[in-house]
């Protein structure tokens, strides 16, 4: 099957030396083409170039995108979008000035979350996100990663993990699953929640592992959750497992999770309002991609983690939607880019890089997805009519995205 796109008004981030991430200065730079041509085969991006050069040649499907642009669809690298029911009474409670506290000694918060996902059918979970899944496709989303964590037993976790397996075979997005085991401490095991590390490691992770559940590892390592060494307890077991760590870290506190983070080669530590100076310079030359989550920093009034300080030293950042029913339940990747705009002071280059191709590297797609370049996986979105680049984080809240093509057909 053979797709042409043609007449498109710009085709944005083409790469034809593709990067597996972009860092620094880099992250300014997006590089387009006006007046352009995409050719689709199967499944692939085939070629592209600009309209003055297509070649005569016959396809199975012509597209016209006069007056549209084409763009990568968005990576979104961090989610827990698999949960049961939602939670808008608490942040009533929080508009009323409950405390994050005040509203988990209530039931409230992920433990809230972990009793309904306990109490859920497995078909239940998988039809709700599957919902899910159809909204972030129309919101230009291509590829997600989903986690675990509000199971908190082993059998709602692997229940939570076999969800995610079977959105793998139904949905035509890509997706990548990620064991979070230590997401928060369930109320049999405060005092004692090295006993709860222990059946992470002990059950959940071998029987995740056995299942073939789970791609990557997550710890919430932060004040008030799971320590640095409980952190590194976990992390060492799912090595041995083969799961890399893609960690929560430096969201209430500068807690360590940032340096555990590299010491482990995880692909990427997120959220990271607590970020000082040296733990950008740990972060320098490492492989791990910090990753910003402007979603739930805006629905819980937060600090700004320092975006434009990072990439000045020279750092690539990601940015993702966190989708959760406690601090971001929001899917829509076109909201991150103007909060990364308005709230984190990035260029719309800058903010596109980072919900893109960098936020692929974060979930260890970039080869494959990101970016429009020959033999990447043919997944971007045609917008609406508009006027530049530069609309799509300017416009905010208007979805500008007008039809979907993931693994080279439209859907
Ligand atoms: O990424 N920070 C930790 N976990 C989630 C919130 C989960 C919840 O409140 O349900 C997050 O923001
Ligand atoms: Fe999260």
């Amino acid at each position: 099957m053979k797709t042409l796109i043609k007449n498109i008004k710009e085709l944005v981030q083409v790469e034809n030396s593709p990067k597996l991430r972009v860092m620094g200065k880099e992250m300014a730079r997006i590089d387009t083409i006006k007046d352009a041509y995409l050719i689709v085969e199967d499944d692939k991006i085939a070629d592209f170039g600009p309209m003055s050069e297509l070649k005569e040649q016959t396809f199975d499907k012509e597209v016209d995108a006069t007056g549209r642009m084409v763009f990568p669809s968005f990576c979104d690298s961090h989610t827990h979008m698999v949960y049961a029911g939602s939670r808008e009474i608490e942040y009533i409670d929080k508009i009323r000035g409950l405390s994050y506290d005040e509203i988990a000694k209530r039931g409230g918060g992920i433990l809230n979350s972990a009793k309904r996902v306990q109490e859920a059918s497995e078909d239940q979970l998988f039809e709700d996100a599957l919902a899910r899944l159809e909204m972030m496709k129309n919101l230009g989303t291509g590829a997600v990663e989903i986690k675990s964590g509000y199971g908190m037993t082993t059998e709602a976790e692997m229940k939570m993990l076999r969800v995610i397996r079977r959105l793998k075979e139904a949905s035509p997005l890509t997706i990548k699953s990620t064991l979070l085991g230590a997401h928060g401490i369930p109320m049999e095991y405060r005092g004692c929640q090295e006993k709860f590390v222990d059946l992470v490691i002990d059950e959940m992770i071998p029987q995740a592992a056995k299942e073939g559940l789970a791609d990557f590892i997550d710890v919430f390592c932060d004040e008030g959750f799971f320590t640095c060494e409980d952190t590194e307890r976990m992390l060492e077991a799912g090595l041995k497992y083969g799961m890399r760590p893609k960690i929560h870290a430096n969201e209430m506190a500068c807690s360590g999770g940032i340096q555990v983070a590299v010491k482990y080669n995880a692909l990427s530590c997120d959220h990271l309002e607590y970020t000082g100076d040296a733990e950008i310079e740990c972060l320098l030359g490492s492989e791990t991609m910090p990753t910003v989550l402007p979603g739930a920093a805006f629905f819980l009034n937060m600090e700004h983690a320092p975006v434009r300080k990072m990439m000045d030293a020279g750092l690539g950042v990601a940015m993702s939607s966190d989708y959760n029913p406690g601090s971001s339940p929001s899917p829509n990747m076109q909201l991150i880019l103007s909060f990364a705009c308005v709230n984190y002071r990035m260029l719309p280059e800058e903010a596109i890089n980072a919900t893109t191709i960098n936020s692929a590297y974060a979930m260890d797609l970039s080869r494959t997805h990101g970016s429009i370049a020959r033999g990447k996986v043919a997944n971007f979105y045609i917008t609406k009519p508009i006027s530049t680049y530069e609309y799509m984080p300017y416009a905010y809240g208007e979805n500008k995205v007008e039809r979907v093509f993931l693994n080279g057909k439209e859907c």
